[in-house]
């Protein structure tokens, strides 16, 4: 699996989406996706799958050390004892002693942000998470938190549909790394006539060019698959190259089309 890389932060290209997963369902399609070669899996604390999640790594034949695992608090775990807690009964789910990214869901005025921040300090200090992080912050926060923490990534709505490039921009002046949510803008990539095209000429599918266009970009996606096929279709990707030309058409898409009712929480 291609990487991510920014400075010395580092992170699989392509992750596992595991939102609405759960069940056995959810252990099956985690432990399929670690056997197709994924090393990537996104969850959260209120996705309620985390035991599903661990059990789905004990079974693969995988080592806990080639997975990039990632978690997020919940807005009501932010204060400091809460953050901690929970953090410690994640683990507990997951049967781990350590998350490889943990994330603040999204920004919430109920708890300052300085006393979450420092309850991920400590559980990085602890080594319960090795890397720390944000999701669905705007920039001006991401600057507010960059006073107390080292920020590893901002996961954020990134798809054809929404452009980002504020952030993208930061990304890069601040070094942090860009993860995709809703990459494939929930399937409907699929029925765009201009990405068709363009997949058509690269014998791919509108799914495979969208989550090319965000690799080329130096952003990390996590499209979420239930389907076996599509799962292996979505890492399939590294053996082509968008033309400028092409990355230009997909951008040029951009309707400021928000599919997550947080993600507008990301724009200043
Ligand atoms: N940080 C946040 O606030 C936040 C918010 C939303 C999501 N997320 C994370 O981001 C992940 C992805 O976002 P998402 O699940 O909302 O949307 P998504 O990944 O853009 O789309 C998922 C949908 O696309 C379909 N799909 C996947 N691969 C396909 C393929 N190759 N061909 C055809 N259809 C395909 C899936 O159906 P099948 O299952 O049938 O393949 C599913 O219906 C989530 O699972 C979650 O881990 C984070």
């Amino acid at each position: 699996m291609e990487e991510i890389t920014i400075k010395k932060n580092k992170v699989p290209a392509i992750g596992l989406g595991t939102w609405l997963l759960s069940g056995d369902e959810c252990v099956k399609c985690v432990e399929h996706a670690l056997g197709l070669g994924y090393r990537h899996i996104d969850t959260a604390q209120i996705y309620e799958n985390e035991k599903q999640i661990g059990k789905a790594i004990k079974k693969s034949s995988v080592s806990r050390g080639e997975i990039f695992l990632v978690d997020k608090i919940s807005t009501s775990n932010f204060s400091y004892d809460d953050a901690i807690k929970s953090t410690e009964e994640s683990l507990d789910n997951f049967q781990t002693d350590y998350v490889d990214l943990l994330l603040m869901h999204w920004p919430n005025n109920s708890v300052p942000l300085e006393e979450t921040l420092d309850a991920m300090n400590e559980l990085k200090e602890s080594g319960k998470a090795k890397n720390i992080g944000l999701s669905n912050f705007p920039p001006s926060l991401m600057l507010k938190a960059a006073e107390k923490i080292k920020i590893f990534c901002n996961q954020i709505e990134y798809h054809p549909y929404l452009s980002q490039d504020t952030l993208i921009r930061q990304s890069k002046r601040m070094k942090y790394i860009i993860t995709a949510y809703c990459p494939i803008a929930k399937g409907r990539v699929l029925k765009d006539g201009n990405i068709r095209e363009i997949a058509d000429r690269y014998e791919k599918s509108p799914v495979q060019i969208t989550l090319r266009w965000l690799f080329q970009q130096g952003v990390a996606t996590i499209p979420k698959s239930a389907d076996f096929d599509h799962m292996k279709e979505n890492i399939e990707i590294f053996d082509f190259e968008l033309s400028r030309d092409d990355m230009k058409i997909i951008s040029s898409l951009e309707m400021d089309l928000h599919l997550d009712p947080v993600s507008y929480l990301a724009s200043d």
